[in-house]
């Protein structure tokens, strides 16, 4: 194996709104390997709150000026999509012991389904290690706030949907 090829991560997720624990990863990740890729899974919750090309959008906004950062939106099997990008790594935050069951289950049947793809856990900083996509969105609709919690793009976003 080439060891001067560059390292390639994918970061999977429904980032259904992204939020600062995401943005956190995802800059540690662009930190740690050459390329990360942010990949929207499209298909997966029944009714996100955000459409795919929404939050493809809110995350090109966010990482705009971070030039190893690309967004891209994914459906199928993770792996597959994986290995069609030549990724070396998935990578997944874990927040906390409680994350940790669901992660290793999808850890383990993602090596089982291809052994080439590595999965590497990254911690948030300890500030984000509370915050989760489904809390966000819950708080926000009944009136509380989020500040500092996701990026300013996604407080607007959130007010904008809950305008109409
Ligand atoms: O942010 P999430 O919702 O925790 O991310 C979950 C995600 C997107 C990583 C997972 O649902 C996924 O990989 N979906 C794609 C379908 C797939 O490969 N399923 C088998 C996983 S072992």
């Amino acid at each position: 194996m080439d060891e001067k090829r560059r390292k390639l991560a994918v970061y999977p997720g429904s980032f259904d709104p992204l939020t600062n624990g995401h943005v956190d990863i995802i800059e540690r990740g662009a930190r740690l390997f050459d390329r990360i890729v942010v990949a929207i899974l499209v298909n997966g919750e029944k009714e996100p709150l955000f459409s795919a090309d929404e939050r493809k959008e809110i995350a090109l906004a966010v990482f705009d000026d971070f030039p190893n950062v690309e967004i891209e939106t994914f459906d199928g099997l993770l792996v597959d999509y994986a290995a069609r990008q030549e990724a070396d790594v998935i990578v997944r935050g874990l927040r906390a012991i409680s994350d940790f069951e669901y992660e290793m289950q999808m850890a383990l049947m993602n090596r089982r389904l291809n052994r080439m793809i590595e999965t590497v856990f990254m911690m948030p900083d300890e500030r984000y290690t509370y915050v989760s996509s489904r809390l966000i969105k819950e708080v926000f609709a009944l009136g509380g706030s989020v500040k500092g919690l996701v990026p300013e793009i996604v407080e607007a976003r959130l007010a904008s949907k809950t305008a109409v």
